[in-house]
């Protein structure tokens, strides 16, 4: 693509990206800045402490550095394609600028598109709708929700759910199996990079050589591996690559589907409306004659939200000229420190597919003897300042393996109607990333022990499906 505008926006880019380059001494190097890192927030114990967000894997905090290319592009925002104004041709340019920024993260091949998005939901939607005819769909059951269910609304699609395994090469031999016994025709994989519940890395390279030697299609939901780790969609071999600009610190509600663009061109468009449409003309009998993009503007009708894909490729930026290698290896560090003291509690079982060794993000998930998930986690929050999620994830059928839940045992999202100290079908998850201070996971660690050993302080209760502290 040609960008015609000089564009005069004074890009943030030309900051450094990295939090410092505090690395010298023997600890954990700085995090990289992100917003809301001093906010301060009440205790019902009184007083007020640094909130300390452990829940990125639901959305993480903006990068500074993504928020400032925001504030510095903002004025010159304008409306995009076709606007015949000087910042709708400045706007036009940084969004396909934006979208070869995303196509260079994530190692794109020559022929693939980079669509806009909402987020890895739509993106999974996206490519159900976009399903040929006949379509045989292989997921495991323990996916996140977004990936497990988009397929059964594809007209015709057949959805083979597999079991969830217990070792990476299980789970490539299941694929294998499953593969090899289905009839022809087009057949697509739908697995995760990293899990959303257990934070495990899933074998994606192995899943694609099984996947394509079976002639099938494999989409990669990268929503918690791309925060993590470096994507390449040619190297790990996937067809399509998906994730969510609010998971990798760009909260402006954009998401990206990346890959192969014949499925796509020839599906019907995802949205009818403007944009998507080379002509409209009168047709005959009184209907309309349409004639649809056959690129990536076919599945982005409507305005698009430029903000949002600007953001994304801002954060990829900051992400790379960070060092994703610096920052996994960071990111490392502050797990096993987390592992280690969550070893130290005896009461503490911390939740794996694929056991101790298995390779993982930031990304944990636990219960504690004796204590409901949910009034642990409301206790983290309203006595230490700590921010992590309880439920089930939006990952049900694996929670419910991993918690060995009875058949019919119930399990939803939110504080189930249990007392504090009764059994439930939830679990605590603490999930951090680039933004994280050392701090925080050595409060957390704390506030856990303490909990565990001397209880809550305060008194909980279950209201409007949450589990929250009795006003005083
Ligand atoms: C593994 C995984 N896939 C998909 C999603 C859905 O992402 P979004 O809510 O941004 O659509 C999530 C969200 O938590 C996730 O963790």
């Amino acid at each position: 693509m040609t960008v015609t505008t000089a564009a005069p926006v004074p890009a943030a880019a030309a900051r450094p990206a990295a939090g410092s380059d505090a690395c010298a001494d023997a600890g954990i190097c700085a995090p990289l800045p992100v917003l809301g890192r001093d906010v301060s927030v009440p205790l019902v114990t009184g007083g007020e402490v640094t909130y300390a967000a452990l829940d990125y894997a639901a959305s993480a905090p903006a990068l500074q550095r993504v928020w400032d290319d925001v504030a510095a592009y903002a004025p010159y925002y304008g409306s995009v394609h076709r606007g015949a104004g000087y910042l709708s041709q400045l706007s036009t340019d940084l969004f396909e600028q934006s979208r070869e920024t995303v196509a260079r993260f994530l190692g794109c091949r020559e022929d693939d598109q980079v669509v806009f998005t909402r987020s890895t939901t739509d993106s999974l939607n996206l490519l159900a709708a976009a399903l040929p005819s006949g379509t045989h769909v292989f997921v495991f059951e323990t996916e996140h929700h977004a990936a497990l269910l988009p397929w059964r609304r594809a007209a015709d699609a057949t959805v083979s759910c597999l079991p969830a395994p217990r070792t990476p090469e299980q789970a490539v031999a299941a694929l294998d199996v499953a593969l090899h016994a289905a009839a022809k025709g087009p057949k697509l994989v739908c697995v995760t990079g990293a899990s959303n519940v257990t934070g495990e890395i899933w074998p994606v390279r192995e899943l694609a050589a099984a996947a394509h030697r079976h002639g099938a299609r494999i989409v990669l939901d990268a929503a918690q591996l791309a925060p993590h780790h470096a994507v390449d969609i040619a190297e790990l071999d996937v067809d399509w690559v998906a994730f969510s600009g609010h998971k990798l610190y760009a909260p402006f509600g954009a998401g990206v589907l990346a890959g192969r663009a014949d499925w796509l061109r020839e599906a019907e468009p995802y949205l009818a409306g403007g944009g998507a449409t080379r002509t409209v003309g009168r047709g005959a009998h009184g209907g309309l004659d349409v004639e649809w993009h056959t690129s990536v503007a076919r599945h982005e009708a409507g305005s698009p939200n430029v903000i949002g894909a600007y953001a994304v490729a801002s954060a990829c930026r900051a992400l790379t000229e960070a060092g994703l290698d610096r920052l996994a290896e960071r990111e490392q560090q502050l797990l096993r420190r987390l592992r280690e003291g969550l070893a130290e509690i005896p009461q503490v079982r911390v939740l794996s597919l694929f056991g101790e060794d298995s390779a993982r993000v930031g990304v944990l998930s636990f219960v504690v003897d004796g204590w409901n998930s949910s009034h642990f986690a409301a206790a983290l929050s309203a006595e230490h300042g700590i921010g992590v999620r309880d439920g089930l994830f939006c990952a049900h059928p694996l929670v419910r393996v991993l918690l060995d839940a009875e058949p019919g045992e119930p399990g939803e999202c939110g504080a189930p109607d249990a007392a504090p100290g009764d059994r439930a079908l939830n679990a605590i998850r603490v999930s951090f990333g680039a933004g994280t201070p050392e701090e925080h996971v050595t409060r957390f660690l704390a506030a856990t022990r303490s909990l565990v050993r001397q209880g809550a302080v305060w008194k909980y209760r279950t209201e409007a499906g949450r589990c929250v502290p009795l006003k005083a």
